[in-house]
């Protein structure tokens, strides 16, 4: 894992990105790739939802409590969150129509392809806003020590033992 984990998240938006990008080519194919949708399920079966729980459970509540008034973070993770409410509550439908990818059948119907646009519009807009406000506010407030909770945090949900640390080993 990189050395810095707001570079491990921003390394995580890339490939949400290019998620998205492949969200958006089964949406719009005439027949669905089963490889593109065996990898995107994959993806929100596994990444995504580790990468959600580090930014809701440990960079968010790290910020929070960093921030001056002038930030304004709260407003700006009120909106992230509820881009990442609504993709949560999107998953098991788009899971759904991956899976129906899987099988051979008449392809996607226009209620499937709006809701896999949608989906990949709501992941989108929460990397953006990320990327854009939250990553560079938590590279100028963080502390050295913030730094090493997030990464020791993110490191177990990945079960992965911290290189640095030493004394705790199983
Ligand atoms: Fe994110």
């Amino acid at each position: 894992m990189a050395a810095n984990p707001l570079d491990v998240i921003s390394e995580d938006h890339l490939r949400e990105r290019q998620i998205c990008a492949a969200i958006d080519g089964l949406a719009m194919a005439a027949f669905p790739d089963r490889q593109a949708a065996q990898t995107v399920l994959r993806f929100l079966d596994g990444e995504l939802n580790v990468h959600l729980r580090d930014e809701v459970e440990d960079l968010f509540p790290l910020l929070a409590r960093r921030c001056t008034a002038e930030d304004s973070i709260e407003s700006t993770i009120g909106r992230i969150r509820s881009d990442q409410d609504e993709v949560i509550r999107l998953l098991p439908e788009v899971r759904a129509v991956l899976a129906g990818c899987l099988v051979s059948g008449p392809g996607l119907s226009v209620e499937d392809r709006a809701l896999l646009t949608l989906f990949a519009g709501r992941v989108r807009r929460h990397l953006v806003a990320e990327n854009a406000i939250l990553i560079p506010i938590a590279r100028a407030r963080l502390t050295r020590s913030d730094l090493r909770v997030l990464a020791k945090r993110m490191q177990v949900r990945r079960g992965l033992s911290s290189i640095q640390e030493t004394g705790n080993a199983e």
